[in-house]
C-alpha cells in the first residue's frame, strides 16, 4: 500500500530532524560515557542529518544538561531543542540558544511524549513561552495533534511553526491497520494544510520507522508515509532510527569485535 506516492512530484524533499535522545538512554543504561550522543549527533550530521533534536526532560532520563552545553559547542547545523512549558527550561533554552525549540507536553510517568500540547488548556502560558523564546532568537515550533482548535491556538500564540503528533499513525503502522492508518493519515493531512492556511511551517515526527530488512515490504514505511505529504517540511525521528541502526549497524559490531578478539593473540 502506498498511501501518498501520487504527491511526491515537484516537491523538495522533507529535512530530517535525527533525534539523539536514545543514544543518551544507551549511555545511561550503564551510567558511563559510552556511546556518547554528542558523537552521535556528529556522525548523523556526516550521514545526512540537517537538523540535531534533543529532549532535556525534566527527570533528565536521557539527554543532560553537559550534553546540551556540548552540543552547542560542537554543532554547525540547527539544534532543535524540546522541551516542556516550564520556568527552568525557558531560563535553559534562553541561555544556550538554540536555532529552534520544539515546545512539548511532559509528564514524568510517560514512556514517551503520548500526546500534543494541550495550547487551547494554557494559552497564556504558552503564548508567553513563545514571546520570551522569539525574543531569544529560536523559532518556536509546538508539538499538538492534528485538531483544528490546536493549531488555530498555536498560531493566535505567535509560534510561527507546528510539528504534528504522527504517534497513533505509527502505531497503526506497526500493528498494520489500513483503515486506521488511512484515517490518521488523512487527519494529519488535513491539519497540515490547515497550518499552512493560518501561514505556519509544518512539521511532523513521532514514532516514525522504516522496515528493518530489505523489501519486498506488504506497505510503504510509515515514515515514508508521512514524508511524502508535501506540506511536511521537517520530520525529526529517533527511537526507531536508534532501533534501525541496531539491525544495520550490528553485523558490523559484532565483526568488529571478532576481528580484535582473534587479533588479540596473533600480535606478537
Ligand atoms: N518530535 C517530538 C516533538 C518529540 O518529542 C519526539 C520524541 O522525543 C520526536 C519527535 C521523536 O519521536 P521518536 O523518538 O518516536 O521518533
Amino acid at each position: 500500500m502506498n498511501f501518498a506516492a501520487t504527491q511526491l512530484t515537484s516537491h523538495p524533499a522533507a529535512l530530517l530532524g535525527v533525534n539523539i535522545d536514545h543514544v543518551a538512554t544507551l549511555r545511561n543504561a550503564r551510567g558511563g560515557r559510552f556511546p556518547d550522543p554528542v558523537a552521535a549527533a556528529q556522525l548523523a550530521v556526516e550521514a545526512g542529518a540537517d537538523i540535531i533534536t534533543f529532549h532535556l526532560r525534566e527527570d533528565r532520563r536521557h539527554i543532560r544538561d553537559e550534553d546540551v552545553e556540548r552540543l552547542k559547542e560542537a554543532m554547525h547545523v540547527p539544534l532543535n531543542f524540546e522541551a516542556a512549558v516550564t520556568d527552568e527550561m525557558l531560563g535553559i533554552i534562553e541561555r544556550v540558544r538554540p536555532e529552534h525549540v520544539c515546545l512539548v507536553p511532559e509528564r514524568r510517568q510517560e514512556v514517551t511524549t503520548e500526546g500534543g500540547l494541550d495550547v487551547l488548556g494554557q494559552f497564556e502560558r504558552v503564548k508567553d513561552a513563545c514571546t520570551r523564546l522569539a525574543a531569544a532568537g529560536c523559532r518556536v515550533s509546538l508539538f499538538i495533534g492534528a485538531d483544528p482548535a490546536q493549531i488555530d491556538a498555536a498560531a493566535r500564540a505567535g509560534a510561527p511553526c507546528i510539528e504534528l503528533h504522527t504517534g497513533a499513525f505509527a502505531n497503526a503502522w506497526w500493528d498494520q491497520d489500513s483503515a486506521a492508518m488511512a484515517a490518521e493519515l488523512d487527519r494529519i493531512r488535513a491539519g497540515l494544510r490547515i497550518g499552512r492556511s493560518l501561514g505556519l511551517q509544518t512539521n511532523a515526527g513521532h514514532g516514525l520507522a522504516v522496515w528493518d530488512r530489505p523489501a519486498p515490504h506488504p506497505m510503504q514505511s510509515s515514515a515514508a508515509a508521512i514524508a511524502a505529504l508535501p506540506e511536511v517540511e521537517e520530520l525529526h525521528i529517533g527511537h526507531a532510527l536508534v532501533g534501525h541502526a541496531v539491525f544495520v549497524g550490528l553485523r558490523q559490531a559484532i565483526a568488529d569485535f571478532k576481528a580484535e578478539i582473534v587479533r588479540a593473540r596473533t600480535r606478537d
